[in-house]
């Protein structure tokens, strides 16, 4: 496991652009791969999460060819082409691919199993178990975490009221829905990502949004058709922060995917007094990107809770960086789902930011920031966890003295070549 080394006080200057989102290039693959014909993926993100995708649909004979890391073509054989793997899908950390998956096997003619690494199988999948089971699956766990077996049935519609907004969960039970009898209608108590509906409907899929309503009509083929795949925001957000945070800077970062179920952290940080500028709106496919430009800012305090946080789900442990410079109070509430991300996002990231001198009390569904305190050089950890790595690289940035990130390849689960990239605006990192 490698460590980085921080050093501080370095403005940050440039223009770049991010790697591809993360929840489209699942996306991409796992539609690809169910579609008729050859999905050209240009932009696709090589990150771990998705490279466990793609690796799990190969092992179901699904044709991808890798032109170059960020392009791929899927060669799909539509609805029915799957074919059982032999042995466990590997999800490795991938939450997304998971949960996906477990969605399109559930109505398969043949058993699976999917597993993958510690930190995932100790998620919890009950929210996809539940739901599919009453749809007529048939899902072994371990007391409702991975590995999950998933054994042939045939599913029918229902109407499905969720308890959390949740995209994973709302997408797999419409891919579950492809493959049901009638229709399968998903509630939810408030907006999540709508990649998933975006790019069904782009394949041709009779699926239809009404609020916070969606519903889909079983066994349509979907066609395939180019995607490129938009900068990720939620990488996005790493660069933003450190520029906003770090005085004289003045950053552009260019062709950002800007769905409005995605941009909560624009929303909040421009409440707070960011100098964050949308430029003009264009659409890659069903997605509208901008290009963003930063400047140095003076932030205040806030209140996060409801619907933002379900639209900021990611940001959280970088948003906490940012607080920690704003000056004054910020709470953030109705947030619990971040206990049970790739780390209890409020318990590791309030406490690696303590250690470097920051003011956090947590709460059961958020926490409470003081600010704005200096933060000090210290040694920190990842946990493992890809945001909080990244989020510990922009403190430090701001920070008096060295900081040193244990364990900081895990930034590759989304962001490969995130170093890289942040050094090219200057930051200094060994
Ligand atoms: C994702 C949805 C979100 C998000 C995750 C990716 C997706 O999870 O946190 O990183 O691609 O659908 P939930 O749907 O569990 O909130």
């Amino acid at each position: 496991m490698k460590s980085l080394t921080v050093h501080p006080g370095k403005k940050l200057n440039g223009c770049v652009s991010l790697p591809g989102d993360k929840s489209i290039s699942h996306r991409a693959l796992l539609f690809g791969a169910l579609a008729l014909g050859e999905t050209h993926v240009t932009n696709f993100l090589p990150g771990g999460d998705c490279m466990a995708t793609l690796a799990c649909l190969r092992a179901m004979g699904v044709e991808i060819e890798t032109i170059r890391p960020t392009e791929l073509i899927v060669r799909g054989r539509g609805l029915h082409s799957l074919q059982p793997a032999q042995g466990a899908l590997n999800c490795v950390r991938s939450g997304t691919t998971m949960r996906l998956l477990a969605g399109i096997l559930a109505g398969q003619r043949f058993d699976s199993l999917l597993d993958g690494e510690e930190q995932l199988r100790r998620r919890p999948m009950r929210r996809v178990i539940d739901p599919l089971q009453r749809m007529g699956a048939h899902i072994e766990s371990q007391d409702g975490r991975a590995p999950l077996k998933i054994c042939a049935r045939a599913l029918r519609g229902c109407d499905h009221q969720l308890e959390i907004a949740s995209a994973q969960v709302k997408s797999a039970l419409l891919l579950a829905g492809l493959f049901a009898e009638g229709i399968t209608r998903v509630h939810e108590p408030g907006p999540s990502r709508d990649h998933t509906e975006r790019m069904l409907q782009a394949m041709g899929a009779a699926i239809h949004s009404d609020g916070n309503t969606v519903q889909i009509e079983a066994g349509q083929a979907l066609h395939a058709l180019p995607l490129r795949i938009p900068g990720d925001i939620s990488s996005a957000a790493f660069p933003l922060v450190a520029a906003l945070l770090a005085p004289q800077s003045e950053l552009t970062l260019k062709d950002v995917g800007v769905n409005p179920t995605r941009t909560g952290l624009l929303d909040v940080l421009q409440i707070m007094g960011a100098a964050v500028k949308i430029g003009k709106v264009h659409f890659q496919g069903s997605e509208p990107t901008a290009d963003l430009t930063i400047s140095s800012s003076t932030l205040r305090g806030t209140q996060v809770g409801g619907e933002t946080v379900v639209r900021m789900i990611d940001e959280f442990p970088i948003f906490m960086v940012a607080a920690t410079q704003a000056q004054g109070v910020t709470v953030v509430r109705d947030a619990a789902e971040l206990r049970v991300k790739e780390t209890d996002r409020i318990a590791t990231a309030a406490a690696e930011l303590q250690a470097m001198g920051a003011r956090v009390e947590t709460l059961p569904d958020g926490f409470i920031v003081e600010g704005a305190t200096p933060l000090r050089g210290a040694h920190v950890s990842s946990h493992g966890d890809h945001r909080l790595a990244m989020a510990l690289a922009v403190a430090g940035l701001i920070a008096s003295g060295e900081t040193v990130i244990d364990d900081i390849d895990c930034a590759e689960d989304s962001f490969p070549g995130f170093v890289n990239l942040m050094r090219t605006i200057g930051a200094q990192y060994d």
